[in-house]
């Protein structure tokens, strides 16, 4: 026989030791090797102080019993908390003992947006707004949208090879080559060939041309191509958007003007200029869609009208920000690009 006395103390040391044993395992491991010693179902602690039951005297017995239902409820919700304490640490790291919270941590460098890209997501947002989507077209062309579709004859000097950068050994014009696109005034062509007027796209990406480097010329840069084709459009329309757009990127104060120029595609054709710092800055190239380019896409000239215009990303951005060597901005120096 076990006196009650003795049983409730047994029972007494058992809560403790596990209570112990529960709150300070520092790992996985020893948390389950403490469940297997005090609540393991053979040969556990609780379970051999339950067998001392049989030798308590039956008038103790019910005493002795509800203390060992208190017990083994305490001691399981000693084991749950350590449980679940221990899986929310060790996700954190915090029970590995090589893990040491005071260090400083790893310093993640942020990256940015290229100036250029900036300055494309903006041209993007105010086109939009004045009802222009974006459209793309690829970067290795053939001549006819580089050139024949745009009213450029095999003589023209601009399909010079030494003006362009074509793909075959033998560069010769004519030779039906394909070419690192000289403008985006191709993905004109390949709109029109898709899609019926009226149109409202612009085109931006990035165009090839053999310049040496110097602070304003580089062998790639980026062009905003505009096009508009609908009834009734005119060199009035043009000049009405192409003033809008300057307004929203420069601001309101910035006045625009056309000039008399040439492009085989337009006709007539003219180079906007807007004024900036004190003098006229020119922006790009524009015009009255030529008659012969509506043909070559199956257009009928004698009904719709259209506007394109050109214009160099990287003047509009530099600009902006006052860069004054656009071979800064190919560099990749995260000291000059981490300033946009
Ligand atoms: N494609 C011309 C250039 O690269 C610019 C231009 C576009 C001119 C559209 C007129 C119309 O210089």
């Amino acid at each position: 026989m076990i006196s009650i006395d003795e049983f409730l103390d047994e029972l007494q040391r058992l809560q403790t030791d596990a209570e112990t044993a529960f709150g300070a395992a520092t790992s996985d491991d020893v948390l389950e090797a403490a469940r297997i010693e005090f609540l393991g179902a053979k040969s556990g602690r609780f379970k051999a102080v339950q067998k001392q039951l049989g030798q308590i005297s039956g008038a103790d017995k019910p005493v002795a019993g509800q203390n060992l239902n208190r017990v083994k409820n305490a001691i399981q919700e000693a084991f749950d908390s350590a449980k679940s304490r221990s899986s929310s640490q060790s996700m954190r790291g915090e029970l590995d003992p090589q893990f040491d919270r005071t260090l400083p941590g790893a310093n993640v460098k942020v990256g940015r947006v290229h100036p250029i890209t900036q300055t494309i997501e903006e041209l993007i947002d105010i086109m939009g707004r004045l009802g222009f989507s974006p459209v793309f077209g690829p970067e290795v062309e053939d001549e006819r949208h580089n050139f024949e579709a745009l009213n450029i004859p095999d003589d023209h000097p601009a399909r010079d090879p030494l003006e362009n950068f074509y793909l075959s050994v033998a560069g010769k014009q004519g030779s039906g080559d394909k070419l690192l696109r000289s403008q985006t005034s191709t993905v004109q062509i390949r709109t029109m060939e898709t899609t019926q007027p009226p149109i409202r796209v612009i085109s931006l990406g990035r165009v090839y041309r053999p310049d040496t480097a110097d602070p304003t010329h580089y062998p790639m840069f980026h062009q905003m191509e505009g096009l508009m084709v609908d009834r009734g459009v005119t060199l009035a329309t043009l000049k009405t958007v192409l003033q809008l757009f300057a307004t929203n990127y420069l601001g309101s104060s910035v006045p625009i003007r056309i000039r008399p120029s040439f492009f085989p595609f337009t006709e007539p054709s003219v180079e906007a200029d807007y004024f900036w710092n004190g003098r006229w800055v020119e922006f790009g190239g524009a015009g009255i869609v030529d008659p012969n380019v509506f043909r070559a896409v199956g257009y009928d000239p004698d009904e719709f009208t259209g506007f394109a215009f050109g214009l160099g990303v990287e003047r509009l951005c530099m600009i902006r920000h006052g860069i004054t060597d656009i071979r800064d901005m190919y560099t990749n120096d995260v000291r000059f690009l981490r300033q946009f």
